[in-house]
């Protein structure tokens, strides 16, 4: 991505936080800026009020990217993808993460901690951060998701 400090908002509910708390060490040891929207502990608390705090600075333009965990990744990115100008993809391989920057301009990442060990997150993560999108012909059909907005 550009060279300018990359703004990331990060979350997680109980199923995701210890990754999320990963993540977030190796994001902030990357020199990102990075806001911690929680959680910070095992007590259950449900997906969608993480999911839309992070959201939120992104659909705003208050972030640049938004990074989702929870036990699958998946009810993160269902109401991730609910939040006006958010784009978000579980991913649990690295191509995946790449190809949807390059084609899709997601701007939110979803991952799963049951599902992905540590490494492959990190892979992960860094696999979406280190991809621009392509535009092009990819810019049109990005327009016609964002259409649906
Ligand atoms: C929590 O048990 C779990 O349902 C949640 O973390 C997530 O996997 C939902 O999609």
């Amino acid at each position: 991505m550009t060279d300018k400090k990359l703004k990331i908002a990060i979350g997680a509910d109980h199923g995701g936080f210890r990754l999320k708390e990963k993540l977030a060490e190796a994001l902030v040891s990357g020199g990102y800026d990075v806001k911690d929207f929680g959680t910070f502990t095992a007590d259950s608390v449900d997906y969608p009020v993480i999911a839309k705090a992070v959201c939120e600075p992104v659909s705003k333009g208050e972030a640049d990217l938004g990074i989702l965990v929870c036990g699958t990744g998946i009810g993160m990115s269902i109401t991730a993808n609910k939040i006006k100008g958010v784009r978000a993809a579980v991913c649990d391989n690295p191509y995946s993460a790449k190809m949807t920057r390059a084609h899709n301009n997601a701007n939110v990442l979803c991952i799963g901690e049951r599902v992905v060990g540590i490494g492959v997150a990190m892979d992960i993560l860094h696999a979406f951060l280190s991809t621009d999108f392509e535009g092009g012909r990819h810019q049109r059909r990005v327009d016609m998701i964002n259409e649906l907005d």
